[in-house]
């Protein structure tokens, strides 16, 4: 433990997710006490043996349930010191082949999840001496990939929602960034690529097209969002952090 976290309190939402669950075991190995806050003790990943952090049933579309893990954690602890908004879902189509339940659905998680989280997380984080809240944004939100347009659209929002936030409670001490990931090896990514006949080679494809031949790990998420939760980042703030092996970096590859 190198305690960059020590005694810090925070909560993670779809935190028995790919990404949620590598934060929560980073937080406390970090020192922090944690809460992982999910549809299911399992999350996406199914096994819920063994995973880091406390339980917390929470949907993040209700906003009884907001309220409801906010008190528990009120009652516990009394403050929170870090929220991150990892819960999100992907839904691969076109505008003409999404339904507007599926549009509203996504924009129920992805962003409104968000919103509420964070709305009935700031009267405990106003209580901490150096508060931090981590959305997930996304490459998506700055350049599309094809046949993710709901959800390129809720990362656009969760963008605009982190800038929003950064400005209206940076007076209250309360830092707000988000993390833009490419590419990274979760359950979302593995059902993004069954959506493929040959797996294989569309995982090779999407390495080749990386300036650094891979795609990233939760780890490497992890890493980023602990630093940004960190009192090391007192003076980030209002930024959208792009992690993705370079990948946006680049005009598409050609062969000349
Ligand atoms: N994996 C990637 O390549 C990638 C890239 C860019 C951004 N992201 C973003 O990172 C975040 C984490 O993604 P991941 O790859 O770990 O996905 P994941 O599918 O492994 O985990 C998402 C978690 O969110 C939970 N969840 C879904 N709906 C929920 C709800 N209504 N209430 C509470 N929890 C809910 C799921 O149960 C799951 O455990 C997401 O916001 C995603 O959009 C992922």
């Amino acid at each position: 433990m190198s305690g960059m976290l020590d005694g810090k309190v925070a909560l993670v939402t779809g935190g028995r997710g790919g990404v949620g669950r590598a934060v929560c075991e980073r937080f406390e190995h970090e020192g922090a006490d944690v809460y992982a806050a999910d549809l299911s003790a399992g999350g996406s990943l199914a096994n819920a043996e063994g995973a880091p952090g406390t339980f917390v049933a929470l949907d993040v579309t209700s906003e009884d349930a907001a309220v409801a893990a906010m008190e528990q954690v009120e009652s516990d602890h009394g403050r929170l010191d870090i929220l991150v908004n990892a819960a999100g879902i992907e839904i691969e189509h076109t505008i003409e082949e999404t339904t507007l339940d599926d549009w509203n659905r996504i924009f129920a998680i992805n962003v409104t999840g968000t919103f509420l989280t964070s709305k009935h997380a700031l009267p405990l984080l106003r209580r901490s001496d150096g508060a931090s809240i981590i959305n997930f944004g996304s490459y998506d939100g700055f350049i599309a990939d094809p046949q993710l347009a709901a959800y390129c659209a809720t990362k656009g929002a969760v963008h605009a929602l982190t800038k929003a936030m950064a400005c209206d409670h940076g007076p209250d001490g309360i830092r707000v960034n988000a993390v833009c990931p490419g590419y990274v090896d979760t359950p979302m990514l593995q059902s993004f690529f069954q959506e493929s006949g040959d797996i294989d080679s569309l995982q090779q494809a999407v390495r080749d097209v990386h300036p650094l031949r891979t795609f990233g790990t939760p780890t490497d998420v992890a890493n980023l969002v602990n630093w940004l939760a960190s009192d090391e980042a007192r003076y980030a703030s209002g930024q959208l952090w792009v992690l993705d092996g370079g990948l946006s970096a680049q005009v598409q590859q050609m062969s000349l």
